[in-house]
């Protein structure tokens, strides 16, 4: 089945191109002049839009599983789809979490022909013995959290971060890690509101731990992604390291680069992440080095839970993001906040390159065919009794946006639209690395 994509404008290697796309059943086969003549099945108006390479959310928690209350596959891959995600990297922080091969292939199985999205996985690797195993099942990379247990075990120490940067080094894998010193987070008692939380999982907190990691890992030859980096102190030490090193990669998240500490009174509970909104001066400082060309990723970090875990004496960290990425961060690069090319880069290319994600992150010939393709709009604002995902609320409630996700492309169909919302049959495939 040949498709062409006429009427719009396409993301092509930094340019944008007044050309046609055409695909082949699910793949890419060429870009043509406008009007050149091509054999074609049908025709597929993008009605002026800018037509995106499929965008890739390197920072997704689809739950499912025994917390799948919170969220499933099939309403997490909805509002990835909803928000112009075509790929996600699910986190491994489900319950059970995915320490095992075992427990890989089964959340691998579980999840197929219930994506609406193609999905790659995360592994955390507790156990060492495991970290080649899971690399031979196709676990996207891995992920660890310096700051919590899991099963009894942590990476905390020095002696297990290190071992565990040797063993994942030898996969060629990157490993993701959400960089705070537990010995430096302050104590939160029974009951704590969003501006005591942050107060606990100070600055210091993030800078001790990717101090600790960027001093264990100068020997090594590991690729590592610090995850939601949130100060100006821990990112200008990755900027001085960056200059050395290629094997280092930044991530950002939509909340870090546009809020301030300044909306916790009111935001409250809703707005509690880990790591915590911050003080004015970091969310510059990470909106200078995403125009220096420092930041490599924006991760939308999407944590959904139920509005009565957020709510309760000790509020769940985290909120749903995959369905406010778009609308937030190009609106906030038409304002010119945020560099237009860079955040692209950031959700395609990118995270393509960084986590070997063969046939995406470009147009180009012999490529899946996801595509996202999106508008500059008229003026709206943000809503979460509308999001696909079982997480209807937002930091960015009321928010006034002017960009919009238009079409969504899986695999050569359309399978989001704006007004329509999810059309089409379930086309999301697991990807295995
Ligand atoms: C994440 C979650 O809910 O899974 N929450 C968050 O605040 N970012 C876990 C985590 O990264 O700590
Ligand atoms: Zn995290």
């Amino acid at each position: 089945l040949i498709t062409r994509i006429v009427n719009g404008r396409i993301w092509k290697d930094g340019s944008i191109l007044e050309k046609d796309i055409i695909l082949e059943d699910e793949k890419i086969v060429g870009i043509v002049r406008k009007g050149q003549p091509t054999q074609v099945d049908r025709v597929l108006d993008a009605e002026g839009a800018l037509i995106l390479p499929g965008l890739i959310d390197a920072h997704t928690h689809l739950r499912d599983s025994r917390i799948a209350y919170k969220e499933d596959f099939v309403s997490g891959t909805s509002a990835a789809v909803a928000g112009g995600f075509t790929l996600v990297l699910d986190m491994p922080n489900t319950d059970p979490p995915i320490t095992s091969p075992e427990r890989l292939s089964e959340r691998m199985s579980s999840a197929e022909k219930r994506i609406l999205c193609d999905v790659g996985f995360y592994a955390m690797p507790l156990d060492l013995d495991h970290v080649e195993a899971l690399a031979e099942k196709g676990c996207v990379g891995y992920k660890i959290f310096t700051h919590k247990s899991f099963e009894d075990k942590n990476f905390f120490e020095e002696e297990k971060i290190e071992e565990l940067l040797k063993a994942v080094g030898k996969t060629g894998k990157t490993l993701s890690i959400h960089a705070e010193d537990p010995s430096k987070i302050g104590f939160l008692g029974e009951k704590y509101s969003a501006i005591e939380h942050a107060r606990a999982h100070n600055v210091e907190a993030e800078v001790s731990m990717i101090e600790r990691v960027l001093r264990l890992s100068r020997k090594h030859f590991t690729k590592i992604r610090f995850c939601h980096i949130t100060t100006a102190k821990g990112l200008q030490m990755l900027v001085e390291e960056k200059k050395d090193s290629l094997n280092y990669f930044v991530e950002v998240t939509p909340a870090h680069l546009t809020l301030d500490e300044s909306i916790l009174s009111e935001c409250d509970k809703i707005c509690l992440v880990e790591p915590p909104i911050r003080e004015k001066g970091n969310v510059i400082f990470l909106r200078k080095m995403f125009w220096e060309g420092t930041i490599d990723v924006v991760g939308t970090d999407h944590a959904p839970h139920t509005l009565e875990e957020k709510l309760s004496d000790k509020p769940l960290a985290g909120f749903p993001g995959l369905e406010t990425t778009v609308p937030i961060l190009f609106t906030l690069a038409k304002k010119g906040f945020i560099p237009f090319s860079k955040l692209i880069e950031s959700l395609t290319t990118n995270p393509a390159k960084i986590f070997n994600l063969r046939g995406y992150g470009t147009i180009r010939e012999g490529n899946i065919a996801n595509l996202t393709l999106i508008k500059f709009v008229p003026e709206y604002r943000i809503d979460s009794s509308k999001f696909f995902s079982k997480a209807k609320f937002t930091p960015f409630e009321g928010y006034k946006v002017e960009t919009a996700v238009t079409k969504t492309i899986i695999r050569g169909e359309t399978v989001y639209e704006r007004g329509a919302g999810i059309v089409g049959e379930k086309r999301g495939k697991v990807v295995r690395t």
